[in-house]
């Protein structure tokens, strides 16, 4: 053991399991007044590999009430039970030593069904008959440390067993857990369900629900029984997720040579869900907006991610769940693997979408952004202890280790990546494995250096920035240091071994040049002549680039004679602005680039290019009655009115998915920076849509609804409010949550933040905060709301909760010093678990941005204001 690993805090290892036979009898009916409770009793069959007298266990917010230790029919011995709040542990004590060997270890335990979406809790919803009324459904979340709420346990991910579960449940309700049921005996009005044994699996991955449900049903090609779970009288909008997951999970099993090992797949939807899905093993979970579709009110962007989150959960089935991460150091094995795997599902599924571009735009951008932060982590990251595991749930493990994956898979290619992926699978099966292990395969399936060339990317934290500056006689040098969004150096120096693909004008095939070392040649590039080479080919790989000037704009040329794909059109829009960040370039010069554009029909560039407008004049253009404000609004209104003609207001028959998103990112581009033609033709529809007179197209209505509140006031308010209350579609729900916070109304706001508290579902609070925080009136408002909320929040949700870094969201938005110090003085006394990293990152973007201000302003308002 290293002596970095031995800070871990670690169950004992005397007692290994092997099996569980757990079962649970929730009360879903409490009296009036009482919370709902559960009653459980494990049995667990452990071999201790030494002698001992105490038994460790992980237990959480659990009374355990009894305990038992028995090696045979006639050795027994009552254990005395001790609890340990602070590791989460429960140990039980033999009166004396017991000898290694095979035990049983028996516990009875009770707990309350929560309102925290963690570990056994309690969903509400509308009881479909009287909506006044309210009904319960128990459900389970364990990701990462939860099962030891439900039941004493070794909650380990590296300590592996099966599990048999029994439940106990009122006659008319359903049980599903991840296995199918074996036996169902009805008992006095209740009924007792037993379900057949797990495979040997992790403990995050168990899950059980007992709750009304509908359900509709298929089935895969390998003749696997696939479900969608939901309340009652609504299983037709799982339809399309179904649709996807029958399809998906024979993808995988063809793609990873290995069979789907269970009988069936159930995924349903949970009303209150605290992540955005769970990969549990034959039962996937998910929060409404991530599994159900309505085909006359959802867009076309809730469908990509009801797509791409069934994917991204059956990715897990082999990544995950059936070879899974040794610790939680390697959660980006899981979480990064399972986000690029998504996409190459959905790649096939509906290669039209052109996901690997948007990727680039999203995925990678995301990554690069934060990673570009000192206060980002290496990919492999030391994890001590239960409350540092929910923060590592983040960009860098979910999109900088796509990130990684792609950059490797496109370096060796995907079929020779697939030969590692595959042995590896086989060989870690029922088992665990580390970052090195991939390694490992993927060496051995290449005949490359793997382990050297990938270590530095997911050891080291950040990525390189690669200048470049040509030599003329076709050949360039280029050096590397870490890219830091604050314009600072690190003094360590760090490199990394950098895979460029290279393009040169006028051929489609880019090649491979590696930079190991700080600096270096590359040959065979286009430097005398008038054409272009664009280094990073198709932005493969993690790094940036800043280029000679002489480079640069042979390359800002072709932007505009479309002569490069859309990926390195993007590439070089979002160096350029990264660069400006970082005062590396002058902003103006990003600017300029974003002319280049002007012809611009790509969703992805277009997307792009707005979000870098929003980012500059939320930055640049603070107050909405300013003259640079007003710069910024011709800047967007130059590129995006002519394309608005293009798109329009309706779905033209038969357009793709791609046309659909584009036209609501161009609208709704321009409703944000107030264009007036825009802004009231979009009022227009929204109150023919109100008033029953019109239909209102699904990619359109957020945009609508904005307008509607900003260019209506309250009136647009209250009746984006109503569309609320009547929706039964938590997608609808969002959509109105997201316009709700941008009413000019200071007063209004302050309701807005009241209502959020008292009438919306826990899971969505932070969708209203972030809204106000997203208002340039709101900002301070929902920061000063944040600070009287947080203890309230921390207790309501649980330390360590996800929700404490999504709820911080809403302080990024600021740009001063002072606010800095501000933040910063708060959460110095303020209770913070598994939030400190998250915290840190934040105050840094805000003095980013503070620096980034005080450097370019005075040029940047120059040159808008002659736009
Ligand atoms: N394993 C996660 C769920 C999870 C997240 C558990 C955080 C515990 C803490 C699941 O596979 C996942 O990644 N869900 C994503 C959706 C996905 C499509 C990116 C999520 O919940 O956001
Ligand atoms: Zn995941």
């Amino acid at each position: 053991m290293s002596e970095v690993e031995s800070k871990r805090v670690l169950l004992p290892k005397n007692a290994k399991p092997s099996h569980y036979d757990l079962e649970f009898s929730p009360d879903l009916f409490p009296a009036e007044g009482s919370e709902p409770t559960f009653e459980g009793s494990a049995t667990i069959y452990v071999k201790l590999v030494e002698a001992t007298n105490t038994i460790v266990l992980n237990a959480k917010e659990l009374k355990v009430t009894s305990g038992s230790i028995c090696s045979s029919e006639d050795f027994c011995v009552r254990a005395e039970i001790s609890l340990d709040e602070k590791n989460e542990t429960v140990t039980l004590t033999a009166p004396e030593a017991l000898s290694p060997g095979d035990y049983k270890i028996d516990t009875t335990f009770n707990g309350v069904l929560n309102e925290k979406m963690m570990g056994f809790y309690r969903s509400e919803y509308k009881d479909p008959l009287d909506s006044s009324k309210k009904k319960l459904m128990a459900v389970t979340q364990f990701e990462p440390t939860d099962a030891r709420m439900a039941f004493p346990c070794f909650d380990e991910p590296n300590i592996k067993a099966t599990f048999s579960v029994t439940m106990n449940a009122p006659e008319s309700y359903t049980c599903l857990s991840n296995m199918p049921i074996i036996k169902e005996e009805a008992a006095e009005g209740k009924k007792k369900v037993v379900f057949d044994k797990t495979p040997i699996m992790s403990t995050y991955l168990l899950a059980f629900v007992v709750a009304e449900l509908d359900f509709i049903k298929g089935e895969t090609k390998d003749g696997v029984e696939f479900r969608v779970y939901t309340e009652k009288g609504r299983s037709e909008l799982g339809q399309f997720a179904l649709d996807c997951g029958v399809k998906v999970l024979p993808f995988f099993a063809t793609f990873f040579e290995i069979a789907y090992p269970l009988p069936k797949m159930d995924m349903i939807a949970i009303p209150d869900f605290a992540a955005g899905a769970m990969e549990n093993w034959g039962l996937v979970t998910y929060r409404e907006t991530a599994l159900l579709l309505d085909p006359s009110q959802s867009s076309a962007q809730a469908k990509a991610r009801v797509a791409g989150v069934v994917a991204h959960e059956l990715a897990h089935q082999w990544f995950g769940n059936l070879v899974t991460m040794d610790w939680w150091t390697h959660l980006w094995l899981n979480e990064g693997f399972a986000t690029w795997a998504a996409d190459l599902a959905v790649d096939t599924l509906f290669p039209e979408w052109k996901v690997w571009v948007q990727f680039v735009c999203t995925t990678l951008s995301s990554a690069l952004h934060l990673d570009a932060l000192r206060s980002s982590h290496a990919i492999e990251v030391e994890i001590n202890d239960a409350t540092e595991v929910n923060e590592i749930f983040d960009a860098i493990s979910y999109l900088k280790g796509a990130s990684v994956i792609r950059m490797l898979a496109n370096y060796l290619s995907v079929d020779v990546f697939k030969q590692g992926l595959i042995t590896y699978l086989k060989e870690f099966s029922y088992s665990n494995a580390a970052t090195e292990d991939l390694w490992q395969h993927l060496e051995t399936a290449s005949g490359k250096p793997i382990k050297e060339l990938m270590s530095n990317w997911t050891k080291q934290v950040g990525y390189p920035v690669l200048e470049v500056s040509d030599l003329g006689n076709g050949e360039v040098q280029v050096s590397q240091s870490r890219f830091l969004s604050n314009g600072t150096e690190d003094a360590s120096k760090p490199t990394w071994m950098v895979p460029i693909g290279v393009l040169n004008a006028g051929s489609s095939e880019s090649y491979y040049e590696l930079l190991d070392g700080s600096s270096g040649q590359l040959s065979g590039v286009n430097t005398n002549s008038s054409e272009w080479t664009k280094l990073n080919a198709y932005q493969s790989g993690i790094f940036r680039i800043k280029y000679s000037d002489s480079m640069a704009s042979k390359l800002i040329t072709a932007i505009g004679k479309s002569e490069l794909g859309p990926e390195d059109r993007l590439s070089l829009l979002s160096d350029s602005f990264a660069l400006a960040r970082a005062g590396r370039l002058p902003t103006v010069k990003a600017l300029e680039i974003t002319k280049a554009f002007s012809q611009e029909t790509e969703y992805t560039c277009i997307l792009s290019i707005c979000a870098a407008l929003t980012e500059l004049s939320r930055l640049f253009a603070q107050e909405v009655d300013s003259e640079e404000y007003r710069g910024f609004k011709r800047l967007a209104e130059q590129l995006l009115v002519p394309l608005s003609k293009s798109v329009g207001w309706e779905a033209k028959p038969g357009e793709s998915h791609i046309q659909s998103l584009l036209r609501s990112q161009v609208l709704g581009s321009l409703i944000e920076f107030e264009h007036e033609g825009t802004m009231s033709e979009a009022v227009a529809r929204f109150k023919s849509f109100v008033s029953g007179e019109a239909e209102l197209l699904p990619d359109l209505r957020l945009p609508c609804y904005f307008a509607a509140v900003e260019v209506l006031g309250k009136e647009g308010y209250d009746a984006v409010m109503q569309i609320y209350k009547e929706t039964d579609l938590n997608e609808e729900m969002v959509r109105c949550m997201r316009a709700l916070g941008a009413i000019p109304d200071v007063g209004v706001l302050e309701e807005t933040l009241q209502w959020a508290l008292a009438e919306v579902k826990a899971q969505d609070i932070y969708v209203v905060i972030n809204s106000v925080a997203k208002n340039r009136r709101g900002k301070d408002l929902a920061w000063e709301f944040l600070q009287k909320e947080w203890e309230n929040f921390v207790e309501r949700f649980g330390k360590g909760s996800h929700f404490n870094t999504r709820m911080m969201g809403s302080c990024t938005e600021f740009s001063s010093e002072e606010k800095a110090v501000e933040v910063e003085k708060f959460f110095a006394s303020a209770t913070i678990v598994g939030a400190t990293r998250t915290l840190e990152q934040c105050l840094e973007s805000i003095r980013m941005r503070a620096s980034w201000y005080q450097r370019d302003a005075e040029e940047v308002h120059a040159w808008i204001s002659k736009v």
